[in-house]
């Protein structure tokens, strides 16, 4: 048992220093100079060789009991510091969920994305729901059952993209205007429906006021006793709202469109300066958008008797009154992707637009 007091002792100073190391580093260092190839423990193992047999045995088990007891005390204080690691970094690196973000510079919203939040927003409050449409269509939902047989001339209007026959011979069609969801809505509920559908519409034609891609935003109500006074109201209240202003003057045109009888367009009038418009003042016209109340064969084709519900309709060009509100002069640039025109007619991301906060 010779070696016994010299094991106490080694255990005790590698014991001492394994508690004291402060890093990963100092420890692999002990651990090496312990239990390495060349380390102290590794070293008395070897000379157990030259020992006595009663001799080597009890060395034996004292180096493999010292061996283990270093190697746990190097794990526990290699745990340890992680942990400290870990909690210090937790302290440093807090984060306070609670703060208020800090708006983010890069990015901004489309004017058209805006104008459909806004649009939303308005018909939300007036008792509105949203309801959606597939882009592509059949020629009954885009045309026939809006009351547009074969031989009509809107047909011949609407610059109509065709898909290639089917197997059946019939060709779908991008849709030309967003009047198709109103039959897709009288055919899913049941009066009363008051919804509005914003959404991409079609149709090949391009200059400064048109592109291929356009936005329109349907309105349909229907109900027992809805009529032209409520239209005409809901409209006048929807452009004071859009426009910001309780001074537009709205005028009700006598038009036609084979869904709607009768049928109106409507213009508010704005003025002309420098090539600048702007609405609620001056003398001059603007149309905006189509109306009328809803024909009884389009009741009739959504799966409704005409002789029991009535309502109007509304389509209103999207891109038109962003443009006419935000001033921005030609249709073209919404749709060239160039980053420099949305820096400068892009909406900051944080600005949602809301009534009592203020729409744009
Ligand atoms: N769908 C018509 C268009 O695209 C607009 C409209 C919708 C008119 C609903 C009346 C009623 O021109």
């Amino acid at each position: 048992m010779a070696e016994q007091p010299d094991i106490e002792q080694l255990q005790t100073t590698l014991l001492a220093e394994i508690t004291a190391a402060g890093d990963d580093n100092v420890l692999e260092q002990i651990r090496i100079g312990a239990l390495g190839k060349k380390g102290s423990i590794s070293a008395r193992m070897k000379g157990l060789g030259a020992m006595a047999p009663d001799e080597r045995k009890a060395a034996g088990q004292s180096l493999n009991a010292l061996k283990s007891v270093i190697a746990d005390a190097i794990a526990a204080r290699r745990d340890e510091l992680q942990a400290a690691a870990l909690e210090e970094r937790l302290l440093t690196e807090i984060v306070d969920v609670t703060l208020p973000h800090r708006p983010v510079q890069t990015g901004s919203i489309h004017p058209v994305s805006q104008v459909w939040e806004e649009v939303v927003q308005i018909f939300g409050d007036l008792g509105f729901s949203v309801a959606e449409g597939s882009h592509i269509e059949s020629d009954w939902y885009n045309f026939g059952a809006l009351n547009i047989p074969d031989e009509h001339p809107a047909r011949q209007e609407h610059d109509t993209f065709y898909f290639n026959p089917g197997p059946d011979g019939s060709r779908k069609v991008l849709r030309t205007h967003t009047s198709p969801v109103q039959i897709h809505t009288m055919e899913k509920s049941q009066p009363p429906i008051r919804i509005i559908a914003p959404g991409r519409t079609f149709r090949c034609d391009s200059d400064q006021t048109h592109t291929p891609m356009f936005h329109q935003i349907e309105g349909l109500v229907l109900d027992e006793t809805t009529h032209l006074g409520n239209l005409k109201w809901c409209l006048l209240e929807f452009c004071k709202a859009f426009f910001e202003t309780d001074e537009v003057k709205m005028r009700f045109r006598s038009s036609h469109f084979p869904f709607t009888e009768p049928s109106m367009e409507v213009d508010i009038n704005c003025s002309w300066q420098d090539g600048q418009v702007k609405i609620g003042v001056g003398d001059d016209w603007l149309e905006i958008l189509g109306s009328g109340m809803v024909h009884p064969n389009v009741i009739r084709a959504g799966g409704h008797d005409p002789d029991k519900v009535q309502g109007f309709a509304f389509g209103l060009g999207l891109d038109r009154i962003a443009m006419l509100k935000y001033g921005i002069p030609d249709l073209r640039a919404f749709f060239e992707t160039d980053l420099r025109w949305l820096r400068h007619y892009g909406f900051s991301t944080l600005n949602v637009p809301t009534l009592a906060g203020g729409l744009s």
